[in-house]
Formats: structure tokens, C-alpha cells, sequence
């Protein structure tokens, strides 16, 4: 695990749009695991602003999100389809055909998760997976309790978790389940980039560091991988240095 510290948050985003844009220049096609959340905007406006620079092309590029709130499409603001559209592929040329999402409003959620990770398999395996934490530790929505053996599935939200995404449901009720990539599927991706912004991951943060790998704090499994870059900025970092 290599843990890099920058001096904030726009350091760290353009950091990791840096990997990226290395990934890319190496392998046209890569395979790119892609997350939500408010850690994510400032990677995306960055990734954004490379591309109106012609620094990075994406049209070979694919993707797969790692989640989708349960009995959410794209036409719902608060989904994380709407989300990824509104913040990266309207503003790329990622291509339509290439890009993944979990379909929250499925009527057959074994049949979507199943299809999923094989389209995961037939597209290679992730190249390179980004993820934000939860407060609670989690990754993607694999909450704390997740196996490492999960693959993507169904899941319940916990109270945490509701209390810290409510916030972006001003008019309606926020979901309680979601489908999410499992922790053995983020696991089998070649690279994983951790991302964590901000004073209020910092007690996550020196908990994860500090915890051997544990169900109570999903994150901790990420310790098994061989290629674990952890990218903070210095108010995530608070606690650890
Ligand atoms: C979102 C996701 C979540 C978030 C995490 C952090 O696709 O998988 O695990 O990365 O909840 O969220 P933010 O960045 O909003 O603090």
C-alpha cells in the first residue's frame, strides 16, 4: 500500500486524473471502475478540463460505477447515473456503448448484479478502480458486516449511511438499499486508487490505517490488494501525522 499525502484536495484530485491519464496513454481500451460522491467532483472537473485540454482521450476508455441507489434511474437528480452524466460523460467522449451502470429500478436484481460482473469479466477486469470511503469505513455501498467473498449484489444501507447521503434528497425519501459492486469484485481490480478529502474523513482514515483487515471496516480489506495507492489531502491526513 502506498499512501500519498497532498497538500489539498485539488492537488490530490489532479494527482489521481494523473494515473489515469498514464493508464489511458498505456492502453487506449483500459477499463476504468468509477465511484460517486462528493470526493469525486473535483477528480471529474479535473478529468474534464484535461480532456477539453486534448490530454486525455477517452473514446476507447470503458467504465463500470461501482453502485445505484435501489428503485433509482437515470431520470431521478439523485441518482448516481445522473451523477456520472452530469459530471464526466456529458463532458467527455466517452462513449455511450462503453459505459456501465448498475440499473437501480431492475425488476430482477440477482439476473442485474450477475450480469454485471460478467460484463466486468468480458471486459477484462478494471484496469484501474477509484473509491472514495464512507464515515463508516465502507466501500462502494459494501457496509460494514460486508465479506470479503462479495460480489455485487443487493444491499441495506446503514443508518450511518443515511444520515451522511440524505442530504442530496430534499424532496423524497432517500432509498435504504442499493446494488453495489462486491468487495471481492473491487478486489479483483488490477489497480485501486482510495481518494479521502476533507476533516471529516480523517477519523475513518486513522482507523483504517491503523485496523487489520476486518468486516466492521470494509475498507480494510483493500490491505490484501498488491496495488493499493491511498491518495488524502492534508485534513484527511490530520490524525495520522
Ligand atoms: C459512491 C460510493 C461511496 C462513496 C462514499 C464516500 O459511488 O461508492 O462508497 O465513495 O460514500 O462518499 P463521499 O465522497 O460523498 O464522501
Amino acid at each position: 500500500m502506498e499512501i500519498i499525502i497532498c497538500e489539498d484536495v485539488t492537488a490530490g484530485a489532479s494527482l489521481c486524473s494523473e494515473i489515469i491519464m498514464k493508464q489511458i496513454k498505456k492502453k487506449k481500451n483500459s477499463v476504468l471502475g468509477l465511484a460517486t460522491g462528493a470526493t469525486m467532483v473535483p477528480l471529474y472537473k479535473n478529468l474534464t478540463k484535461i480532456y477539453k485540454d486534448k490530454k486525455i482521450n477517452f473514446s476507447k476508455v470503458k467504465t463500470f460505477n461501482l453502485d445505484e441507489y435501489f428503485g433509482l434511474d437515470g431520470s431521478e437528480k439523485e441518482s448516481f447515473r445522473k451523477f456520472m452524466y452530469d459530471s464526466l460523460f456529458k463532458k467527455t467522449n466517452i462513449k455511450e456503448q462503453n459505459i456501465n451502470l448498475l440499473n437501480g429500478k431492475t425488476s430482477n436484481w440477482k439476473k442485474e448484479c450477475n450480469d454485471y460482473e460478467h460484463k466486468i469479466k468480458r471486459a477484462g477486469g478494471i484496469d484501474i478502480q477509484i473509491l472514495g470511503i464512507g464515515t463508516n469505513g465502507h466501500i462502494a455501498f459494501n457496509e460494514p458486516g460486508s465479506s470479503i467473498n462479495s460480489k455485487t449484489r443487493l444491499v441495506k444501507l446503514t443508518s450511518q449511511t443515511i444520515r451522511d447521503n440524505k442530504k442530496y434528497f430534499k424532496n423524497k425519501k432517500m432509498p435504504e438499499y442499493a446494488l453495489s459492486m462486491g468487495i471481492k469484485t473491487i478486489l479483483s481490480s488490477k489497480k485501486v486508487i482510495l481518494l479521502a478529502f476533507g476533516e471529516n474523513k480523517s477519523k475513518i482514515i486513522k482507523k483504517f490505517l491503523e485496523s487489520k483487515p476486518t468486516k466492521n471496516i470494509p475498507a480494510t480489506f483493500l490491505k490484501s490488494h498488491d496495488d493499493l495507492t491511498v491518495i488524502l489531502d492534508k485534513k484527511a491526513a490530520k490524525l495520522i501525522t
